[in-house]
């Protein structure tokens, strides 16, 4: 082991025992050296966003689509182009500190799962992963290569949902009862189709070989899967589920500190064997925790249009419930956490007098990169995000089961009483593309 590596171990060590570690051995006082996969699309966003920071610099810009990098070009240009991740992280070599991952949801692991095992830093967009199992490695990679890591759901840094955690954490409405989260988004809405589409000819500057990766190959579409509309398919996407699920559900895992759920249960309109239903509702029961009342605690999420009664919110009667968001019922009143707004106390006779303190927000992109410099760590980092990927994978797995109470194993990583369920944990890895377990 050379310096540089012995240095970063020691220095990583120190940050995940919560230190503010000492900068790293081969970048002190110098820059983040920062490998981006998924150049456009919220990848655009994230480039920018974590480029903005004084201290980061691009060494490499990966996209399997070759119209993709010109906006990356734009704001940081002469970066070297890939159009394969393994290539790009090999031929970096220690060229490269840190990563950030911004392709679809079923490339997200097996990026992110290579840099850490190479002591890269990683940054990666939301939902974590594809499937619970992989959910759960990333969590136990990050732990074991002491790595720097952040997920990119960047509302947790918001002064919003800060807000709500706050207000929840300060007792303003009691302990909490239930929690009922929804986004009324219908599924499948971007393609509505249930079949495969009939194929067409793959783009020339599309690698679509590279593009499906290690999910099932099926033949390339136009403007059906690339870009953007892959959410809707099992294969590639989680659905509405996935797409905000890490979003919605963050302020309340915060604030709450749930941890893994003891048992859920879906219903939804239909599953075919391509897209994600379009709508469902998923009920979900938690250990109670200091932050709520009794031994358990239910949350449901419904999408598609579905949403709680709301009754429960005791709302002025000229008031109606966000388009996606929580709210929680507590002893002494309830709290709407919009997506994305300041939360809302209720009822507003009772709460008439009530200031509401804002909580400031800040980069969560920033956060990433001043945490793998040495500065405090982050708080979305692989140990939070990967139980919060869980809890929204296994709302996806529920699905598969309509009507089924699953019973939670989560040490076990398995479902207790279903067998076939827990088969659903998973997937099938295109050859070459397998993921060795994290031992
Ligand atoms: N945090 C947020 O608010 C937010 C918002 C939108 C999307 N997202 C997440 O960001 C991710 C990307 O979503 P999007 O809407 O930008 O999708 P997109 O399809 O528009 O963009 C994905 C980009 O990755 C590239 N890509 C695909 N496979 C690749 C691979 N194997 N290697 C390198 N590049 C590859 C594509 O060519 C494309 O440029 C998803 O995980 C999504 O859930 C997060």
């Amino acid at each position: 082991m050379n310096t540089t590596r012995r240095t970063f171990l020691k220095t990583s060590t120190a940050a995940v025992l919560g230190f503010p570690a000492i900068l790293r051995g081969a970048n002190l006082n110098s820059n983040l050296q920062i490998a981006a996969v998924g150049c456009n699309g919220k990848g655009m966003s994230d480039i920018s966003e974590i480029g903005s920071h004084a201290r980061a610099k691009y060494v490499g810009f990966c996209d399997v689509d070759s119209t993709r990098f010109a906006k990356a070009d734009q704001k940081f240009p002469d970066v070297p182009h890939f159009s394969d991740f393994r290539e790009m992280f090999t031929k970096l070599g220690d060229k490269f500190d840190a990563v950030s991952v911004s392709t679809p949801d079923h490339m997200h692991a097996p990026v992110a799962l290579d840099a850490m095992r190479r002591g890269k830093h990683v940054y990666c967009q939301k939902p974590l992963t594809h499937t619970v199992w992989e959910a759960r490695q990333m969590r136990l990679q990050a732990r074991k290569s002491k790595v720097v890591t952040q997920m990119g759901n960047q509302i947790h840094s918001h002064e919003a949902y800060r807000t709500a955690v706050r207000l929840v954490r300060n007792g303003v409405i009691g302990k909490i009862k239930e929690v009922h989260s929804w986004q009324s988004n219908p599924g499948n809405k971007y393609t509505g189709l249930t079949a495969l589409p009939t194929p067409g000819p793959v783009p020339e500057t599309l690698n679509w070989d590279l593009w499906v990766g290690a999910s099932t190959m099926v033949d390339y579409a136009p403007d059906v899967y690339h870009p953007f509309k892959w959410r809707d398919w099992q294969h590639f996407g989680n659905g509405t589920m996935g797409d905000f699920g890490c979003h919605i559900l963050d302020p309340v895992f915060t604030a709450l500190e749930l941890t893994a759920p003891t048992s859920l249960e879906a219903e939804n309109e239909g599953l075919n064997p391509y897209t994600w239903p379009a709508a469902e509702t998923i009920r979900y029961v938690f250990p109670g925790t200091q932050w709520t009342l009794g031994g358990t605690i239910p949350l449901t999420w419904y999408d598609g249009g579905r949403l709680p009664d709301a009754a429960l919110a005791q709302m002025p009667a000229d008031k109606k419930l966000p388009g996606s968001g929580s709210l929680l019922i507590g002893e002494g009143g309830t709290l709407i956490i919009p997506h994305v707004a300041m939360p809302q106390v209720y009822p507003q006779d009772k709460f008439a007098n009530f200031e509401m303190q804002k909580v400031e927000g800040s980069s969560h992109y920033h956060a990433w990169v001043d945490a793998a410099l040495g500065g405090p760590r982050t708080t979305d980092d692989f140990d939070y995000a990967g139980p919060l990927t869980e809890v929204v994978e296994l709302g996806n797995v529920a699905t598969r089961f309509p009507g089924v109470k699953l019973e939670w194993d989560a040490p076990g990583l398995r479902f207790s009483n279903h067998a076939e369920a827990s088969k659903a944990l998973t997937k099938v890895y295109r050859d070459g593309w397998q993921i060795a377990a994290v031992g």
